[in-house]
């Protein structure tokens, strides 16, 4: 079996001495949607080993994740994912010294195959078991690369938490008590309908792209003119600060109703597709100019409204740093514009990278330690909750 493996060992055997004393290792659980993940984090920051089992080809063909198919991957790939993460780690499962594994949100189905193992596994090795919370770990994910690069990023900040499933924002907070930080989460908006990523990814399914539909769209997207077609911004009433993708996605519909000339590449990319020619490069040779200024004017309607949105809510809450997290987080432009327009602000932005930026464990057993070292553990009734909330 071979797994997406993320070794940032080299990079951190620089920091061991100073790091000599917060050596507690974590392991980290993670099975909120359709990526199978354990790590193994020593000191809250330093990964040891990262795996992730991706669902992807499983649900590509539904366009989408099918939550049956995905528990039933989850309870196929758990057991050697653990193992492989404890094996690359080089320990032992009896050098852990706790289990932190993701509660909520997510699927429910996924969400209790992880929870039911960390609890089987933490109550047969004895050691303390702590629940996480999936949008915590994405805020701890950039944490964790800031802190192990030697950087500290300005609290309060703002987070944007920006995925498949979530397109979120947070202010993030943290206090010191008894030498242990204590992070504290409010939630400043979020989407109304469509995460993000479900926008790119339905826009994708429109013009047969391919699944997952965020990398070949930001591949594309830089071989059109993102200013040929307009797209409104979203009206709405009430907090300033929350989202709307579907109007975008329809607006997608409706271009391409008015332009039926586009269909025959469409079904062409289709065909490409079913061959198993997926590459941003076979399908962009299968896309006219048209379609590709589609495609760039679709991100850019994203991404300004990411930028403009997340930068806006940061100045009302006076702060100075942004933390952006998630699948989408991936996406050049978006870099790229967070940084162009913070940049004019004072405003310092920090992304994971591309490998922590979507679901991983790592970024589960980062936020695991610190309430790990603020004494926090769950008892053995822990449950999933599908619909848990940060704040
Ligand atoms: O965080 P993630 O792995 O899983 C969820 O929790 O959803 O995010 C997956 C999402 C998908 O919607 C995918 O299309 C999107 O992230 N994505 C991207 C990029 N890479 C992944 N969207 C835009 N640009 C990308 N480069
Ligand atoms: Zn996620």
């Amino acid at each position: 079996m071979s797994y997406a493996t993320i070794r940032f060992l080299d990079a951190f055997e620089r920091q061991r001495d100073s790091l000599s004393t917060q050596h507690d290792l974590i392991l980290g659980i993670e099975s909120s949607c359709d990526e199978t993940a354990a790590a193994i984090v020593a000191g809250g920051r330093r990964i040891l080993s990262s795996v992730v089992a991706s669902q992807v080809d499983v649900h590509r063909k539904y366009g989408g994740v099918v939550p049956e198919l995905a528990s039933r991957e989850h309870l196929r790939q758990i057991v050697p994912v653990v193992r492989e993460a404890i094996e690359r780690a080089g320990v032992a499962m009896a050098d852990v010294d706790a289990i932190a594994v993701t509660r909520g949100p997510g699927l429910i189905g996924s969400l209790l195959v992880g929870v039911t193992y960390g609890k089987v596994l933490a109550l047969s090795l004895g050691k303390p078991l702590i629940a996480v919370n999936h949008l915590e770990g994405h805020v701890h994910a950039v944490l964790l690369e800031a802190h192990a690069a030697g950087r500290s990023p300005r609290l309060p900040a703002v987070c944007l938490i920006v995925s498949g499933g979530h397109t979120i924002l947070y202010c993030v907070e943290s206090q010191s008590a008894n030498g242990a930080a204590h992070f504290s989460y409010t939630r400043i908006g979020g989407t109304r309908d469509d995460a993000a990523g479900e926008a790119y990814d339905k826009v994708a399914k429109m013009l047969a792209l391919g699944y997952p539909g965020g990398p070949v769209i930001d591949k594309l997207a830089a071989h059109g003119n993102a200013r040929a077609v307009r797209f409104g911004e979203p009206k709405m009433k009430g907090n300033p600060y929350d989202f709307s993708f579907s109007g975008i996605k329809t607006a997608v519909l409706y271009y391409l109703r008015r332009n039926p000339q586009l269909q025959p590449e469409i079904d062409a990319r289709q065909q490409a597709l079913r061959r198993g020619e997926r590459s941003a490069d076979a399908l962009r040779a299968l896309s006219s100019p048209t379609t590709l200024d589609l495609i760039a004017s679709f991100q850019r309607a994203v991404v300004d409204d990411l930028v403009s949105r997340t930068l806006a809510a940061t100045e009302q809450h006076a702060a100075r740093t942004v933390l952006v997290s998630g699948g989408v987080a991936a996406n050049s432009e978006l870099r790229r514009a967070f940084e162009a327009e913070a940049g004019k602000r004072g405003i310092e932005v920090y992304f994971p990278s591309r490998a922590l930026s979507t679901d991983n464990a790592a970024m589960i057993a980062a936020a695991g330690y610190a309430r790990f070292i603020s004494g926090e553990k769950e008892e053995s009734t822990l449950n999933a909750e599908a619909n848990l909330p940060l704040a």
